[in-house]
């Protein structure tokens, strides 16, 4: 009799929801405890996201994060999930300077860190790169308008696709990116950052998905960063975040309490210890369920 599994989200699978009735739910996890909640709660695709340099290390942009952390993030987010798609982030300069580096890079990903597919910043000058990608069977996901590895030539984390003209980040610039990724073969798009009119224009013209953040509700999905979402960076709560929870505020009481009932004695309790002599049918320290 065969065991009935969750149907996994694949890149195909995910590409099929365009034009479907239910939208695509995306949230970034860089750990195996997180990305198992986010999974088991049916999110559709879970984003190892560069954003790890600013949210897990701590930086101000996402430009330091490396090759080398990234598969180490990817790998533990894969071990959690059982049914999202996961994407892994190419970080800056792991694909840039060439085709090769970039393959090298993409095959890491999917080899070391067992995703399901990339995620690539850059439009028009980054479609040789996609395709030469997705011609070795590794699926693409784009990344077009407030692009943050641009964040230097940007000046700093600002919307894009305002204002016409041929300049970097103008409205028929973002456009050109999303139609060249779309071209280069990628299977879904994440517009970021971009006036809601101009992402639902780009949602209409293109055959595969758009992701969006920060550019309203007119994409065929959304993706938010999770911390964002639970409310575990107080001080970050831009206009396109929803807060889901307060769970930094939660957190810091369940601390408080747990110092409290350690400096007074109260923690931990007689169930929470073994006697000597008592039977007990486990008491598992450091060890915790794992599922592969
Ligand atoms: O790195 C990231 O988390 C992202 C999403 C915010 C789209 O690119």
């Amino acid at each position: 009799m065969a065991l009935k599994q969750p149907s996994r989200i694949t890149a195909p699978t995910l590409r099929s929801r365009k034009g479907t009735s239910t939208k695509i739910s995306a949230l970034t996890a860089y750990d195996f405890t997180m990305a198992r909640l986010i999974d088991a709660a049916g999110i559709d695709v879970i984003l190892v996201g560069d954003s790890l340099g600013t949210v897990i290390q701590g930086n101000s942009t996402t430009i330091p994060v490396t090759m080398d952390e990234m598969v180490y993030h990817c790998r533990c987010v894969s071990r959690g999930v059982e049914r999202a798609l996961v994407v892994g982030d190419l970080p800056f300069m792991s694909y840039q300077s060439s085709v090769e580096r970039a393959l090298e890079s993409a095959g890491r990903l999917l080899k070391e860190g067992n995703v399901g597919a990339i995620k690539l910043e850059g439009g028009v000058h980054m479609a040789a790169t996609i395709q030469a990608i997705v011609s070795v069977d590794i699926p693409v996901m784009g990344h077009v308008g407030l692009t943050p590895q641009s964040y230097h030539r940007m000046g700093g984390n600002k919307m894009q696709g305002k204002g016409s003209g041929d300049f970097a980040g103008s409205r028929d610039r973002v456009l050109q990116d999303a139609l060249a990724v779309e071209e280069a073969g990628a299977f879904a798009l994440v517009i970021e950052g971009v006036p809601a009119e101009l992402a639902k224009q780009i949602t209409d013209s293109l055959s595969i998905p758009t992701i969006g953040i920060g550019s309203g509700v007119g994409c065929d999905g959304q993706i938010l960063v999770a911390q964002d979402m639970f409310g575990m960076i107080p001080d970050f709560s831009p206009r396109f975040v929803k807060r889901y929870g307060e769970f930094g505020a939660a957190m810091v009481e369940a601390v408080r309490a747990y110092k409290h009932e350690v400096e007074s004695g109260t923690f931990p309790a007689a169930e929470h210890s073994v006697s000597e002599g008592q039977a007990v049918k486990s008491f598992p320290i450091g060890v915790r369920a794992r599922r592969k």
